[in-house]
């Protein structure tokens, strides 16, 4: 009798969570690598991500929470359980009289927030236009793109303790916000799931067009009044001309990060090889171009099997169909290699490896 119960009870809570068993990847990463997830649920609420999180049969299984998949390479199946986090919503807080507060739900897809942000005159997000993925992961790798970084339109956010259930909120400081790097990629990794952000997002922009590029695009705009829409749009049309659209050449955008380095490293690589790309980084090191470098070792367009390094952006790494992960994995390894030998520079990833 009570193992009946005990197996209606599963049934209910099976058809409830709606989990499905070995459950295809491929489309839920944009590298388009084929893998299976054990058990794999969407969750669209906190009540029913909390349901699974209890849920005797998952408890001692390990979790991925998979935003979008834009910074995921899978180098085999996922022996455990993959939670899809589709919470959504855009609510706007509260407005002082310089900032408006706006809580998102950690599954909306990111460039929607932009777009929403921008419809309704909350600036500050304009530069980070579409980037794939998710609103929950921005802040896991303070995603960043032409000189504006996720921290710096971040208020809060909120998680879920994988472990106990408990909610937590964390301000920018608990965060420990980097260049790619937050405490949930480092110390707390796989430890919460983040369910919603808050952005503090200005009532007058303070356009930012440092990233060369952006000026010149916006002239080519013909724009003689900056507006957040139009550097929104010079910031699309840059996006779309330098990198793969992932619907149709599987890539998770730059594969490693720029490699910081201080002064006086630089300036031994730059009497060595004059034409180093580099930029200023932060505490007085220095940035720099881990395309250019790849580049110059001659990788750039390189292709092994389906796997490749992309022809336009050598930062890229790409699957021209149907390479494995880790046929991508092994070629980032040989990159690194010759980068490591000819500029004597190790490259980090910035792509989470699963
Ligand atoms: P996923 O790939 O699903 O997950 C990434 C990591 O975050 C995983 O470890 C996952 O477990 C974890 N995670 C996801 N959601 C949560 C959550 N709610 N709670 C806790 N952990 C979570 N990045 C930039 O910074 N700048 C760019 O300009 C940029 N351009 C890109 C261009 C292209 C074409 C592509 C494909 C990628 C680009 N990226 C860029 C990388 C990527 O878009 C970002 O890292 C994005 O934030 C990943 O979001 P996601 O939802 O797809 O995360
Ligand atoms: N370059 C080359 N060859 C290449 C690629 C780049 O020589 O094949 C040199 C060029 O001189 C170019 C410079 O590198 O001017 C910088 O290239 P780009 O402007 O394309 O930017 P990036 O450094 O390659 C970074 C981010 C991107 C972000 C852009 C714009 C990292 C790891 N990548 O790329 O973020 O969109 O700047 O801000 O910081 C991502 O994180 O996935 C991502 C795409």
């Amino acid at each position: 009798m009570r193992e009946d119960m005990d197996n209606q009870y599963y049934c209910f809570t099976f058809i409830a969570m709606n989990i499905i068993e070995n459950c295809s990847l491929k489309q839920f990463n944009t590298f388009g690598i084929e893998a299976n997830a054990r058990y794999f649920c969407e969750f669209f609420s906190f009540s029913v991500l909390r349901s699974i999180l209890c849920e005797p049969k998952f408890r001692n299984i390990p979790k991925l929470i998979l935003g979008g998949g834009s910074n995921l390479l899978f180098t085999g199946n996922f022996n455990g359980m993959v939670l899809k986090n589709n919470m959504s919503g855009i609510t706007l807080l509260k407005e002082d009289d310089t900032h408006y507060f706006v809580k998102i739900g950690a599954g909306e897809p990111w460039h929607r927030v932009v777009m929403y942000c921008i419809a309704h005159n909350y600036a500050g997000v304009e530069n980070l236009s579409l980037i794939p993925g998710s609103a929950g992961a921005a802040p896991l790798q303070n995603i960043g793109a032409y000189g504006v970084e996720f921290k710096d339109i971040f208020e809060e956010l909120d998680t879920v303790n994988i472990h106990n259930y408990e909610m937590i909120k964390f301000s920018k400081t608990d965060c420990q916000f980097g260049y790619r790097e937050s405490i949930f990629k480092n110390k707390l990794k796989g430890q919460f799931v983040i369910t919603s952000v808050t952005l503090k997002l200005d009532k007058v922009p303070k356009f930012n067009t440092t990233y060369g590029a952006i000026d010149k695009e916006l002239d080519t705009m013909g724009v003689k009044e900056l507006s957040i829409q139009s550097i929104a749009q010079a910031v699309m049309n840059i996006r779309r001309s330098k990198l793969p659209d992932p619907e149709k050449i599987g890539n998770a955008g730059s594969f490693f990060k720029n490699p910081e380095i201080d002064k006086a490293v630089f300036e031994k690589l730059k009497s060595q090889f004059p034409d180093i790309v580099s930029f200023p980084g932060q505490n007085s090191h220095y940035k720099l171009a881990a395309g250019w470098m790849i580049e110059q070792c001659g990788w750039k367009g390189k292709r092994v099997g389906d796997a490749g390094v992309h022809k336009d952006q050598a930062l890229v790494l790409v699957n021209y169909g149907n390479a494995r992960g880790q046929e991508i994995l092994d070629l980032s390894r040989k990159i690194n290699d010759s980068v490591k030998k000819k500029f004597g520079i190790e490259l980090e990833r910035e792509v989470n490896i699963v």
